[in-house]
């Protein structure tokens, strides 16, 4: 529906497009969450069972995504509506479930949950499909709100860390620093706000000249900073501890729990779920391979996972601490232990820095899948929605930047939360957490696959995917391990156990059932 007078942005190549797709992927996912998820869950088996869930689930769903955006030349809503059939089987069945659970939840009087329920079985009948990628566009408002957060504390430490205050002594001194200054609002607010701004920007100067541009100057440099960091702590003495850390395997800590953790884990780093990768796809051009930009993506998000763990864990060894939780882990220990080697503050500025470029190429991703819904669907201007939503999402993140903690700054929409569904988590933060990663996020991807497996068709998808790669799956599985990859059939037509088969196999079942144990794991009712 977008202003036929107008051409459609592109990409000005392939090297553009696979830069800003890792650029969504590479993040504080990769940089803070996962050499700590590895560290508690074995380590080196961890990792394992982490690359076989992006081989075999991440990587066919981003073919997916890619496929959707690039044959619709549209964002996730558009490209829901252009490939949906009116009617389906599935999407009615799913409705009447919601709204019998709705039904349900009002017998037992939880009237918020019930009345929600009703609305979403509505909803779901009038919007079909269409709803999965109205889901993206909200989780991409949800998680923008509170990953701008976290990104600003960063830009509030490279402040510090260029003025020489990350003089910790010891990680308690850096907790109650840390916890002042989450919980000072100018701060918060201000290094927020900053960080949008930056967001805005480059998403406001459009697709080759604002997302392209910047992330084929800013990859490179995170590419660089972390090597330099990396050097630098391994050869710290007493370094190889935290490698071993790290990377011994510990197969007696791999249970269904962990496995279900890296899945997880494995769809939030590549961007999977909310249709970041349908909107990059659809600015695509027809001859590019979709297959060699799903496998470069994909394997510089892993790479760079796992060189953030080998610049980390090195250091923190050798300093003599054990690796805490979650983000206390890069704005606590980290420092403290950089304020203990030689150079430290500039270490710890570029640290991050790295991590501010992270969360910039990330956070341009999640406010370009808002803007390209109001472009394409709404006809907006690109320069009006993205300073719109960009204001709004701002506004969102402020409540989340003012209760990070507790909702002690926020009482009235704690009980007002409270009334109506009986439970809210710890913090505003925290529920605009739970609710993206938790819940937007793994429905979105597994109705993603059963769209394209089901609705859509696995033959129409491979056929999308085999513009600009021929061949793509063409091959043998059989004669793939028997290295006669090449051999032609012999009978002219296309052997039955090819690549592309189990690639539609993997879509229609092995993935939606997947991703349905990890999500049923998260919410806690599989455990
Ligand atoms: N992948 C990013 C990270 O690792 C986060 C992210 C950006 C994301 N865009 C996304 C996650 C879309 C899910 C969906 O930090």
């Amino acid at each position: 529906m977008s202003d036929p007078t107008q051409p459609r942005e592109k990409w000005s190549g392939r090297t553009g497009f696979i830069l800003a797709a890792a650029g969504s992927a590479i993040g504080l996912g990769n940089i803070w969450k996962f050499p700590y998820v590895v560290g508690e869950n074995g380590g080196g088996a961890f990792v394992l069972v982490y690359l076989i869930c992006v081989a075999i689930i991440g990587a066919p769903v981003m073919l997916c995504e890619f496929a959707l955006g690039r044959r619709t030349l549209r964002s996730p809503v558009g490209a829901f509506r252009a490939l949906a059939t009116k009617t389906s089987i599935l999407v009615h069945l799913i409705g009447i479930g919601v709204l019998i659970a709705g039904i349900f939840a009002l017998l037992f009087r939880c009237w918020g949950w019930g009345a929600l329920l009703l609305a979403l079985g509505l909803l779901i009948f009038r919007h079909g499909w269409v709803l999965v990628g109205f889901s993206g566009v909200i989780a991409g408002f949800t998680i923008l709100s509170f990953y701008s957060v976290v990104a600003g504390w960063t830009l509030g430490y490279i402040w510090k860390a260029a003025a020489g205050q990350l003089n910790f002594p010891t990680v308690t001194d850096a907790q109650a620093h840390f916890a002042n200054f989450i919980l000072s609002p100018g701060w918060a607010l201000g290094c927020h706000f900053l960080f949008m701004l930056m967001c805005i920007l480059i998403v406001y100067k459009g697709v080759q000249s604002g997302i392209e541009r910047w992330s084929k100057i800013l990859m490179p440099v995170l590419f660089f900073i972390i090597f330099a960091l990396i050097v630098r702590n391994l050869t710290l003495p007493g370094a190889m501890e935290g490698v071993r850390f790290y990377l011994t395997p510990d197969f007696s800590k791999i249970t269904t729990g962990s496995i279900l953790i890296a899945l997880g884990q494995a769809f939030f780093s590549l961007s999977l779920g909310m249709g970041v990768m349908i909107t990059y796809g659809s600015y695509l051009d027809r001859r590019e391979s979709l297959v060699t930009s799903t496998r470069s993506v994909g394997g510089l998000d892993t790479l760079i996972a796992l060189m953030a763990g080998l610049a980390i864990f090195p250091a923190v060894f050798a300093q003599g601490f054990s690796p805490d939780v979650g983000p206390g882990l890069v704005f606590q220990v980290l420092p403290t232990v950089f304020n203990q080697i030689p150079l430290g503050a500039f270490w710890a500025f570029l640290f991050f820095i790295l991590l501010l470029i992270a969360a910039l190429t990330s956070g341009i991703s999640l406010l370009e899948v808002v803007t390209a819904y109001f472009v394409d669907e709404r006809r907006w201007p690109r320069r009006r929605a993205t300073i719109v939503f960009g204001a709004a999402i701002f506004l969102l993140g402020s409540l989340c930047a003012l209760s990070v903690t507790d909702w002690s700054r926020l009482q009235a929409l704690h009980a007002l939360l409270l009334k109506v569904f009986a439970t809210a988590k710890p913090s505003f933060f925290d529920t605009m957490d739970n609710l993206s990663s938790n819940w937007l996020l793994p429905l979105g991807g597994l109705f993603i696959s059963l769209f394209t497996g089901w609705v859509w068709g696995t033959r129409h998808a491979l056929d999308e995917i085999r513009q600009g790669a021929p061949s793509f799956g063409n091959v043998h599985l059989v004669s793939l391990l028997a290295g006669l990859k090449d051999l032609p059939p012999s009978n002219g037509g296309p052997p039955p156990y090819t690549l592309a088969a189990f690639w539609g196999i993997f879509i229609r079942f092995i993935s939606p059932v997947a991703i349905m144990l990890a999500f049923l794991h998260t919410i806690g009712w599989l455990t």
